[in-house]
């Protein structure tokens, strides 16, 4: 075990009291990495840490919060600024789904959504980048989502949406960053192992997806980090869904829709 200078460049996750963000705090600090972690179950996020901090001799801070507060960002920039941290790996990964139709949700419920899955990782991306790039050296992953590539589906509306959106901006900043050694990639899963589909009660419905359609939160994570050390704008995660991805660009709008659109409506609740 070796024991990390504080002065060791941070991993800052989000959402990284579960799933692929919890998965991307155990792989980034074996890598001997230094984590900034957050989301708002603080018992999970202490724990994690305490565990890595044993594991790697790593140092950890932990910041709990809510990125619905649209003050959340500032605020965990601020934290890392008074603790002298120099992050180096930004994870935008806190999200989850919204099922049902556009008008069965209250507006608060949107506005959390575009909140926390669209505003606050690029108002954090706003925040770090500038430092990565007089540092010449930095890492964004914007966790966005297979979603992004399938063709249109009715019911959980704004999700795709904003998946498209993280895919696209991602690709800008990357274009803008890889002249400064600042790597930005987007990660894009199809149905992966992790509490996103008990959180938004789709459980049933998408276990009736075939198993060989499911990965596991550890080899998504390995490729999205390999991903970004290789500088890829874009890593749609295993073969199928890089199919899915690249099926979607070549066929014309139309056939995908009739060809895959219906498959994928099975597994949307409305
Ligand atoms: N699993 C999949 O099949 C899949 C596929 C494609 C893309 N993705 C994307 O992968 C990312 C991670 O999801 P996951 O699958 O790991 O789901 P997960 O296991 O449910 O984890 C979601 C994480 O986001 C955090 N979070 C949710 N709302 C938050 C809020 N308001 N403020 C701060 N943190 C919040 C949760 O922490 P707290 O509850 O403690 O706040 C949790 O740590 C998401 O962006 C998701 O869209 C997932």
């Amino acid at each position: 075990m070796t024991q990390q200078d504080s002065s060791t460049p941070y991993a800052l996750i989000t959402g990284a009291s579960a799933g692929l963000g919890k998965e991307f705090a155990k792989q980034l600090a074996a890598k001997g990495l230094n984590l900034v972690l957050t989301a708002r179950r603080e018992g999970q996020l202490r724990e994690l840490a305490a565990a890595l901090e044993k594991q790697h001799g790593i140092h950890t801070l932990v910041i709990p919060g809510d990125l619905a507060d649209e003050n959340e960002p500032e605020r965990i920039h601020t934290t890392c600024q008074q603790h002298g941290i120099t992050v180096e790996w930004l994870i935008n990964n806190a999200g989850f789904g919204l099922p049902g139709e556009f008008d069965a949700h209250p507006w608060p419920e949107h506005k959390k959504t575009l909140q926390v899955m669209l505003t606050a990782p690029v108002h954090l991306a706003h925040l770090f980048y500038p430092a990565m790039k007089a540092r010449k050296r930095g890492y964004i992953l914007n966790i966005a989502s297979l979603a992004a590539f399938a063709p249109p589906t009715a019911g959980h509306t704004l999700y795709e949406a904003v998946k498209s959106f993280l895919v696209k901006f991602s690709q800008s900043l990357h274009l803008e960053g890889t002249d400064h050694g600042v790597h930005v990639t987007a990660v894009c899963p199809g149905f992966t192992y992790t509490e996103f589909h008990d959180v938004n009660g789709t459980r049933q419905m998408v276990s009736r997806l075939p198993e060989s359609m499911w990965m596991q939160a550890d080899e998504v994570v390995t490729l999205g980090i390999a991903a970004a050390e290789k500088n890829q704008d874009v890593c749609v995660t295993g073969g199928k869904n890089r199919f899915i991805a690249w099926l979607s660009s070549a066929l014309p709008d139309r056939w995908m829709r009739k060809l895959a659109g219906k498959q994928i409506q099975k597994y949307r609740k409305r």
